[in-house]
């Protein structure tokens, strides 16, 4: 497996621990990533070889006490601790945005932002790709796109996927696509969205998911650049939310069970 292994098996951080802490993460995922480069530059034709890399938070991690971090008053009673701090996901986000340029530079992109929860994921994606094009002597157009989809309610996943707004899919014919979605959890979302778009022949379709849910009910889909395996609990903030809350939370934070009939539709 490609994973980096479990980062988080301090559940606290202590003020003076925190530089070692976020220096051992960062080492955890070069060190899957050159793996990862390492399997495809001999040519294996073992399927890990394609499997993407990404940072695992295991299941026991307890996250941070939410006390050590900044969280807006109005959702203290409701969060159980904070599981990756906003800086994590920018430090990670920037690694993928090295990692999407390398695979698909050269051709324009068509980044496709998966709304509502995707959207601050792929304005910090977007921001380190430009970062690159105007710091390289090559660099990559790239528009944007946006679709929106809802398949949750209250915190389960529904078997329907219905895209609810957003541009034409048939603009992609014949471009080279990049899916950016917060989470994946069953799979189901992407698939059909993946199905949705293949009828419109696009050339390419890469997708980008910041999160991979560990859990039972996944079909076994796996996107093509993962920011992080997360355990299966319903996560919320930077643009996750339940029942359109906690969007306005910089970092992502486990909900307790007692938000989640407070918050209930
Ligand atoms: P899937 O179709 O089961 O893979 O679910 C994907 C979609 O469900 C994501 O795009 C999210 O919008 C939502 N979702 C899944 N898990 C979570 C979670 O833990 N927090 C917030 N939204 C989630
Ligand atoms: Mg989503």
């Amino acid at each position: 497996m490609m994973s980096a292994s479990n980062p988080l098996t301090h559940s606290v951080l202590g003020p003076k621990c925190a530089d070692s802490y976020f220096s051992r993460v960062k080492a955890q995922v070069a060190a899957a990533d050159r793996r990862r480069h390492e399997s495809t530059n001999t040519n294996l034709k073992d399927k890990h070889s394609r499997m993407a890399a990404y940072l695992e938070i295991a299941d026991d991690s307890k996250g941070h006490e939410l006390s050590l971090f900044c969280v807006p008053k109005h959702y203290e009673e409701d969060l159980d601790s904070v599981i990756i701090p906003n800086g994590l996901i920018k430090d990670r986000t920037e690694r993928l945005a090295r990692d999407i340029v390398r695979d698909m530079g050269g051709h324009h992109i068509v980044a496709l932002c998966v709304l509502k929860g995707g959207y601050k994921f792929f304005a910090d994606l977007m921001d380190y790709i430009k970062t690159l094009n105007q710091n390289s002597d090559k660099s990559v157009p790239l528009t944007v796109d946006f679709i929106r989809l809802k398949s949750y309610s209250n915190d389960q996943s529904t078997n329907c996927v219905k895209v609810i707004g957003g541009d034409e899919l048939s603009a992609l014919a014949g471009k080279n696509v990049l899916i950016v979605e917060d989470i994946v959890e069953t799979g189901k979302t992407m698939e059909t969205l993946l199905k949705l778009l293949n009828e419109c022949h696009p050339k390419m379709v890469k997708v980008v998911s910041l999160l991979v849910k560990r859990t039972p009910r996944s079909s076994g889909y796996r996107p093509d650049y993962i920011g992080f395996e997360v355990p299966d609990k319903f996560l919320v903030g930077y643009a996750l939310d339940y029942n359109e809350y906690f969007r306005d939370l910089s970092h992502i934070c486990i909900l307790s069970d007692k938000a989640k009939e407070k918050y209930k539709v």
